[in-house]
């Protein structure tokens, strides 16, 4: 393989391979000390402390510094300056690719090509004619596949809905989604080779599942945190000046656990949920809002206050959630069954807590 590359990339790439996984080896890790992140990721965009982004890119200080760190790099912004693609932190990638639990020669599917980086990575370790990678949008399948044609890769890149998998090149026995997922789309238990092992964000967690029978898996969260972008669907802004005008209630949770402790049971209980803040002067927390693509919107203040308006009450869930657990759970405590009519996840046993994992293609 020839790269475009050079002593100074070559020899921060060697320390950066180096640091993602410094006690144990992974095959994973020397493809991330070969394959250049700085060709998959030319410029990208950095927010400066007033919130404007600004383009960095190799002439800029910085910027192989930057993609040789253990860095989520937006590399796409909608026009209201809201990110749309990104390379993944790269540890995050790491712990995914480990858990897919990959050999030379398995076909993969990737859902969400972004840059093609993690395409790449896998077309070196698995061989480009096994990985099959889609993205929503034409623009980044479209540079993707030049990236990699420049690296002298050459995976199927396509373009479309990749919660639809790409029946053309199934059975897969590996599946992966860089875009954090609902459920497992069915067409990835549709698609998947019998033993197949999918891994895929689902809310603020990456759940790894084990296909045990056609359209049956059983799994667990990995316990890496992950904030992945989520699968791009049409939504309903948040309804705040309705909400300003709402009879308030009281809560006894304190806003701030939407934010920390309970984040993570949160995705799982409110799947594609939003959460902003408003902080004082000093920096503080003032006050959460928290909505839904239906246009459900709770927001609640430090004093205890709380407003809800639309279809669901936002705030009962997180209610009921800070009751269920004290302290922060911890993700690998989370477990899932799948069958062909639902998806569980549970909290430590099966007759603990549960949540449905929403289905809505
Ligand atoms: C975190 S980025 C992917 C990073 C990528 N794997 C890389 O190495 O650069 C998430 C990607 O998912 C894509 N995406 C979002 N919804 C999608 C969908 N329904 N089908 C396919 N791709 C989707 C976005 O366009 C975005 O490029």
């Amino acid at each position: 393989m020839t790269w475009l590359d050079n002593d100074t990339a070559a020899a921060l790439r060697k320390d950066f391979a180096n640091a993602l996984a410094p006690t144990h080896t992974s095959a994973w890790r020397d493809a991330f000390a070969s394959v250049p992140r700085h060709a998959f990721v030319p410029s990208f965009y950095a927010q400066g402390p007033d919130g404007a982004w600004k383009n960095v890119g190799p002439d800029d200080a910085g910027y192989l510094e930057a993609v040789y760190s253990d860095r989520a790099l937006t590399t796409q912004l909608d026009e209201r300056g809201i990110p749309t693609s990104s390379s993944s932190e790269p540890s995050v990638m790491l712990a995914m690719l480990d858990a897919l639990d990959a050999a030379e020669g398995d076909t993969v599917f990737e859902l969400g090509t972004g840059t093609g980086y993690n395409a790449a990575l896998l077309s070196h370790r698995l061989g480009e004619q096994n990985v099959t990678t889609i993205d929503v949008d034409p623009d980044l399948t479209g540079a993707a596949t030049q990236r990699l044609a420049d690296a002298g890769l050459h995976p199927f890149v396509g373009t479309g809905d990749g919660a639809g998998g790409w029946p053309d090149r199934a059975p897969y026995k590996r599946l992966i989604a860089t875009a954090a997922l609902r459920a497992i789309p069915d067409a990835f238990l549709k698609q998947a080779a019998p033993g197949a092992i999918i891994v895929t964000p689902v809310g603020y967690g990456i759940l790894r599942v084990a296909v045990t029978a056609p359209g049956h898996g059983t799994g667990w969260f990995l316990p890496t945190p992950a904030h992945f972008m989520p699968r791009r669907t049409p939504s309903a802004p948040p309804a705040f000046a309705e909400a300003e005008a709402a009879e308030p209630t009281t809560t006894a949770t304190a806003p701030g656990d939407v934010l920390g402790r309970l984040r993570f049971p949160l995705s799982l209980a409110l799947p594609g949920h939003t959460t902003c803040s408003w902080r004082g002067e000093g920096g503080e927390l003032a006050a959460v809002g928290i909505w839904t693509e239906d246009g459900s919107t709770a927001t609640a203040h430090v004093s205890g206050k709380v407003r809800q308006v639309g279809p669901r009450r936002l705030w009962d869930v997180v209610d009921t959630l800070a009751e269920t657990f004290v302290d922060e759970p911890q993700r690998q405590e989370f477990h899932v069954s799948i069958t062909p009519d639902r998806q569980t996840v549970w909290y430590r046993t099966q007759d603990g807590p549960s949540w449905d994992l929403s289905q809505p293609w």
